[in-house]
């Protein structure tokens, strides 16, 4: 895996751009070119309180091999660890510390149609995928669906850019979400389908996918929200197949989070359950499947499981570790 890069960041600019979303500009505190990236690509901003968020880079310019800055759209989560609120916090001149970037997102290098669907502030990598597509001369759709139009930001930007290829969805005028089945349904069988969003919009992605019939490499997913807990969650227990150790998982921690305690040492990256590197094999028990990596055929076979977000439905996961 390629190394990621220390950066220290200047806030250049800073402005609101939607409901609760807010674009911010970042710099070198010398004004020097930012590491180049990829569409798809993110950094990850560390927060005063400890720990990371991870913000995709946002480029409508084409210019991600010399970026002069990062761009970012951040929304605004009261719920969340506290991480969107430090960053609506943050004024021109503000200091702050990253890593990266690096790309748990990318596009495949085919040439076929491709199909990008965002939901909410889940369209700020695939803006720059659509920046990249058009620079490939490859034909592609965006279908940018939002609460309503006070909720789209950057959707002005992207119409202006790609014209008739940006096709909005605001559910309050539409009367209810974007129906993805039929999108998936009308699509050219060949696109590879690229979705961000709310992980209910990429289960039905993935679902529209299989129900019709397309490959499992044409679908590409990213997650802008941790489904690692959810109400009712309760403990469980994980025994290392290596050793034999049984390691209680509370209610409130990821197992991940639990073996790492325990001293378990174990390779993981995303934390949200897209990026696949934290896959297990499980040997007995039942897992509980937040994640959006794995296919129907895989979550159905139960023995494999993202130990990042997904839990037990069983008392005990036997896992391969
Ligand atoms: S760490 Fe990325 S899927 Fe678990």
């Amino acid at each position: 895996m390629k190394a990621l890069t220390d950066l220290t960041l200047i806030v250049r600019r800073t402005d609101e751009v939607g409901e609760l979303i807010r674009e911010i500009e970042l710099v070198r505190p010398d004004g020097a070119p930012l590491p180049p990236f990829e569409a798809g690509a993110h950094i990850e901003v560390t927060l005063p309180e400890g720990g990371h968020n991870a913000y995709s880079l946002i480029d409508f310019a084409g210019d991600a091999a010399a970026p002069a800055a990062y761009l970012l759209g951040v929304r605004r989560e009261d719920a969340g660890n506290g991480g969107s609120r430090f960053m609506h916090g943050l004024q021109a001149g503000d200091r702050l510390d990253a890593t990266g970037p690096k790309n748990h997102f990318p596009l495949d290098d085919g040439q076929g149609p491709v199909l990008l669907l965002a939901g909410g502030i889940g369209v700020t990598p695939l803006i720059a995928m659509a920046s990249a597509l058009t620079a490939r001369g490859r034909d592609f759709r965006m279908v940018y669906a939002s609460r309503s139009p006070a909720a789209a930001a950057f959707a002005d930007r992207l119409v202006a850019a790609h014209g008739a290829r940006i096709q909005l969805h605001h559910d309050d005028q539409a009367g209810g979400p974007v129906p993805v089945a039929e999108l998936i349904a009308k699509a050219d069988p060949a696109a590879h389908v690229y979705v961000c969003g709310p992980k209910p919009m990429i289960d039905a992605t993935r679902a529209a996918m299989e129900a019709a019939g397309r490959a499992d490499a044409q679908f590409h997913a990213e997650l802008f929200e941790n489904t690692s807990h959810e109400a009712g969650d309760r403990p469980f227990e994980v025994e290392i197949a290596s050793t034999g150790q049984v390691i209680t998982v509370p209610a409130d921690q990821t197992i991940i989070e639990a073996l790492e305690a325990a001293g378990v040492d174990l390779v993981y990256d995303c934390q949200r359950g897209d990026c696949g590197i934290c896959q297990t094999d499980v040997l007995e028990g039942t897992p509980d499947h937040r994640d959006v990596v794995l296919s129907k055929e895989e979550r159905d076979s139960g023995k494999v499981m993202q130990i990042c977000v997904s839990r037990a439905l069983s008392d005990r996961l036997k896992l391969d570790l």
